[in-house]
């Protein structure tokens, strides 16, 4: 390689490692909004559902309050002797009642102690309203308490309160129960005050909201950067594993980048999910990290390899599960390591498993790996042209391949291998981090959530 080409090497080296770190920061930024969001949604639904719940309390205690007091001209004298009424002192009632009627109440009716009806008046046209809330009323209360009830009928807000009454010595006289309208104005005005109070409310939260994200960012800084840094590591990583075998197989890490682009596009057709494609992708970058096993003579022999040498070829599958056995975290990727050379008839080596046995994630994978085997150059062949090879997919398809995978795959090859092919292994590198690193964030920060 020459000095200028290592240079532009590393520069593109360079502005994929940023790429990936600045991926990082876009994708944990859009994490904390989305959770600041939630954070935001269910605060304003607590906290506007609890503050509305204690206004409309307050609201009732004081229309109740309101009631009670203009009812109260009944205790006392007036209410001595109910069951037991002479003409005047019922005329005297009556005035009474008639008195609230004119006011607030739409109904008035006075029981004596045994609960029996003694005096209604109902304000004339509202013998409706009286109807309407028929079925709700004559609750009698225990001695001592009271009932009262709120019912929002055709607009209005009326409230039913029965309140026993007490006469001059404090005993038992009756009841007084009656239908107390809340005046248009009274109900607007607490509508208004209600109304104002939760746009303040909600107006609180949002900018106590607003104002921890930049908070939760500044916080966050140093975490943010690191999970950048063990992101790209991390990546680094498996890139090297990956690519020490390449740099003797094929002179550069192209393959690696190219299958696992493959793979990964392949993935997301189908549907699969986040932790599936975190596994997948770590599992092409390092397939056949058990060539480090072999010697050169096979795996540089640029013809045909014997039946002995091919046995001793296929050892670098329990070779490259060896290699990952060592570290947890390369856990994942074992489905392709260890099973990405069987076949779906069962032809397949290193057990020779059949159809879905085999894992999903070495059936999507062998498909990407026979594909650029087949449209790239080996020591021991020519590359084929891209049809070609789609063609040699679908005639294995069944024996070599799972027939559902073949046929979503050959749709997408001919647009991949035309993005992908002419790629140098720097750009392929800097294209598989951008695409990459969602997955291995989501799973590294542990997000079930798709969306991001
Ligand atoms: P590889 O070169 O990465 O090839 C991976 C797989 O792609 C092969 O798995 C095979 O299924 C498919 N493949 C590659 N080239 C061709 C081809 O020309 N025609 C067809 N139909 N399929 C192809 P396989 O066969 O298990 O080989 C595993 C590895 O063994 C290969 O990895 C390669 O490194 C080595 N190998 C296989 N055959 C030969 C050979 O004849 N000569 C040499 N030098 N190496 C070979
Ligand atoms: C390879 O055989 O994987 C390397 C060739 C290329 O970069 O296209
Ligand atoms: C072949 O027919 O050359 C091998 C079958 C395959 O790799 O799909
Ligand atoms: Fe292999």
């Amino acid at each position: 390689m020459s000095d200028s080409k290592i240079r532009v090497s590393k520069g593109n080296q360079a502005m994929a490692d940023s790429e990936a770190v600045l991926a990082t920061s876009r994708f944990i930024h859009r994490k904390i909004l989305v959770r600041l969001f939630l954070g935001w949604l269910s605060l304003s639904l607590v906290i506007g559902g609890l503050f509305l719940w204690l206004e409309l309390e307050r609201i009732k205690q004081s229309v109740h309050e309101l009631a009670l007091r203009e009812s109260a001209i009944f205790n006392g004298e007036s209410a001595h002797n109910l069951d037991r009424l002479d003409s005047a002192a019922y005329q005297q009632l009556m005035d009474l009642a008639r008195q609230l009627v004119n006011q607030h109440f739409l109904v008035v009716e006075l029981y004596d102690r045994n609960k029996q009806l003694r005096l209604e008046i109902i304000r004339p046209g509202h013998e409706l309203a009286e109807q309407d809330i028929n079925r709700y009323r004559h609750r009698f209360p225990k001695v001592g308490e009271f009932s009262h009830e709120f019912h929002y009928i055709r607009g209005e807000l009326l409230l039913v309160i029965l309140v026993p009454l007490r006469d001059a010595r404090d005993s038992l006289a009756g009841y007084f129960e009656g239908v107390y309208q809340v005046d248009r104005e009274t109900r607007d005005s607490i509508m208004e005050d209600l109304g104002r109070r939760l746009v303040f409310v909600t107006l609180g939260i949002t900018f106590t909201t607003l104002l921890m994200y930049p908070i939760v960012l500044t916080l966050n800084r140093g975490l943010i950067k690191l999970s950048g840094d063990l992101l790209k590591g991390n990546l680094e990583l498996i890139s090297v594993l990956g690519c020490a075998v390449a740099e003797r197989d094929s002179a550069t890490n192209s393959h690696n980048y190219r299958v696992t682009l493959y793979a990964l596009r392949l993935g997301e057709a189908i549907g699969l999910s986040r932790e599936q494609i975190h596994d997948l992708i770590t599992g092409a970058l390092l397939h056949d990290v058990g060539k480090i096993g072999i010697r050169d003579p096979i795996l540089l022999k640029p013809g045909k390899l014997t039946p002995e040498e091919f046995e001793i070829m296929k050892t670098h599958v329990p070779l490259g599960v060896e290699i990952l056995s060592k570290s947890s975290w390369l856990e994942g990727a074992r489905d392709v390591v260890e099973f990405h050379h069987e076949r779906y008839d069962g032809s397949g080596y290193p057990q020779g498993l059949r159809g879905e046995a085999i894992p999903l994630n070495a059936r999507i994978f062998a498909i990407a790996d026979v594909f650029d085997a087949l449209t790239t150059k080996r020591a021991y062949k020519e590359p084929w042209p891209v049809l070609d090879a789609i063609a040699k997919l679908e005639r294995a398809s069944g024996s070599h391949f799972d027939p559902r995978l073949v046929q979503v795959f050959a749709t997408i090859a001919p647009g991949l291998y035309q993005e992908v092919s002419g790629l140098d292994a720097y750009r392929l590198e800097a294209m598989l981090r951008r695409r990459i690193a969602r997955y291995f964030l989501a799973t590294a920060i542990g997000a079930g959530v798709r969306d991001a």
